[in-house]
């Protein structure tokens, strides 16, 4: 297995030989499933809270981000063997909704509702945003719209009930779309116990959010103020500002569902981790969140509760905002990448045409947009520029798809039954091509502990591009020596593999024909 051993100064050198290459990689590559070693606890689940669209507001550019972030852990975690499990926590609950209650009774319609409620929310929205510019009244009514919704009154419920169930499903289409599919749609108003029929089979809730406040209150890590609010002060030396958890009507807000979701989280699953999908802006309100849950108690060092946060996103030539510039749909950007995958190819390629040039586009649109995204450092802001994510050049998803179905082309073609016991690997080429597959573990765990997704991207297009020398250089399926046939074969199986594996965990189909 050592070819050479070199003494330089104080270190020793040593030269691995090709049998202790094809040893190594068929150890690996062999073996059905690739984590054994850095497997989960069985049992053990991550939960994991992303996505957190509102109801009530469509779906834009930014949902692209956490979505695709959050969905790659859960891919990710469950292969592992967690149990993991994808909570979309919506935006469902807060002062908003009885705006729009009294949006509904003043312009609603019962059929636009059912057909669009994302578009006839968002119309209530403006409409009644636009009345209160002339009458400021109409607060006070969004309030006690809002406090009585709070209190369980019927009539209500059943309105807002309506909204968010139909929001939740086409919210979902979109979703589905770049491949979220979150387990739970857990809104922030279920930490409220309403008693309101579930969107899937989650435990009931034990500790509302007034529960919650009462309990904070006891362990005077929160107090009450005069004026009936409750809040928390934080010890000086934390340098925290201080936070409402409920108003002075009772009602709470964003930081008391929060506070709720941990303790039901922790209640039920005892989760290993909990990771939060959620943009940079909310930095302070999620470290208030650990603060306090940290303070009661609610969770220890067994659990890790991380905010693996994202920068922002914007569109470079605004082309697509709708109101003012300020929104842009994330359906309208995914109907664009659509119909501009559509034309590059028939740009590139006439031979194909009709349903085929639509299949195409289908697969290659997902993986321009997705790959060209989650490729960036999770952290940095991105500027969504046609050019750069529709490009199908270097470093894209277009050029590792493409990679892929020629590996695929070759193994169908060869149509022998590979042999892994007889491998042999001499050129420079295969023995780099193999290394880099050995490094997928490390890689994998890597971000188990980083949460940058980008890195399995690097490794995946570095993968793809010894993968190209290889295929260049070093002759396959015109080799003569059946074994050295053989050992190239396997190495393109190799290959492929990773490369699913890494792509089913990105969320990112790959095409067998392009
Ligand atoms: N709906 C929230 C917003 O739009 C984001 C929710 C993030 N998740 C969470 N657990 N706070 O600001």
């Amino acid at each position: 297995q050592i070819e050479k051993l070199e003494v330089a100064g104080p270190y020793l050198n040593i030269f691995l030989g090709s049998g202790s290459f094809a040893e190594s990689f068929w150890n690996y590559i062999q073996q059905e499933n690739l984590y054994k070693n850095i497997a989960g606890n069985k049992g053990k689940t991550i939960y994991i809270d992303y996505i957190g669209a509102n109801v009530g507001k469509p779906l834009h550019i930014w949902h692209m981000c956490t979505p695709s972030q959050g969905q790659v852990f859960a891919n990710l975690f469950n292969k592992l063997g967690y149990n993991t499990i994808s909570d979309s926590h919506i935006g469902d609950w807060g002062i908003i909704f009885g705006k729009l209650i009294v949006a509904y009774e003043e312009y609603g319609d019962a059929d636009k509702l059912h057909e669009n409620a994302v578009e006839h929310l968002f119309e209530l929205y403006v409409k009644i945003s636009s009345d209160t510019e002339k009458d400021d009244s109409l607060e006070g009514e969004f309030r006690s719209a809002f406090k009585k919704l709070s209190e369980g009154d019927s009539e209500m419920k059943d309105i807002w009930a309506q909204f968010t169930r139909y929001s939740i499903e086409a919210m979902n289409i979109q979703l589905s779309r770049i491949f979220v599919k979150p387990d739970y749609n857990i809104g922030e108003s279920f930490y409220e116990w309403l008693g309101l029929a579930k969107m899937e089979d989650y435990p009931d809730l034990k500790y509302s959010m007034k529960d919650i406040v009462q309990e904070l209150i006891q362990k005077n890590i929160a107090t009450q103020n005069e004026d009936g609010s409750v809040g928390v002060v934080f010890p000086d030396e934390m340098k925290i500002p201080s936070c409402i958890l409920a108003k002075r009507d009772g009602t709470h807000g964003y930081l008391a569902s929060d506070l709720a979701s941990i303790r039901y989280r922790m209640q039920n699953w005892s989760p290993k981790k909990i990771l939060y999908f959620v943009d940079a802006r909310q930095q302070l309100h999620l470290r208030q969140t650990f603060e306090i849950a940290k303070m009661a108690w609610w969770y220890n060092d067994n659990t890790e509760i991380t905010h693996a946060y994202n920068g922002f996103i914007s569109l470079k030539d605004g082309a697509m905002s709708t109101r003012k510039g300020k929104i842009i749909k994330l359906e309208a950007l995914l109907d664009e990448a659509e119909k501009r995958a559509s034309d590059i190819i028939q740009e590139k390629r006439d031979d194909i045409s009709g349903e085929e040039l639509q299949k195409l586009s289908k697969i290659i649109w997902i993986w321009a947009i997705k790959y060209g995204y989650l490729k960036k450092s999770r952290e940095t802001d991105v500027i969504f520029d046609w050019d750069e994510f529709m490009s199908f050049e270097w470093n894209s998803g277009p050029y590792i798809q493409y990679a892929y179905v020629r590996a695929q082309k070759i193994l169908k073609k060869s149509a022998t039954n590979l042999s892994f016991d007889i491998l042999d690997y001499n050129t420079s080429e295969e023995k780099e091509l193999i290394k880099h597959i050995l490094w997928f573990e490390k890689v994998i765990l890597e971000i188990t502990q980083t949460y940058y997704p980008h890195s399995l991207c690097q490794y995946s297009y570095d993968l793809t591009k010894k993968f190209s020398a290889f295929y260049n250089n070093v002759p396959i399926l015109s080799e003569k020596d059946g074994k050295l046939k053989n050992s190239r074969l396997v190495l393109l199986y190799g290959f492929s593999r990773i490369l699913e594996e890494s792509f089913e965990i990105l969320g990112i189909p790959l095409p067998q024909e392009m």
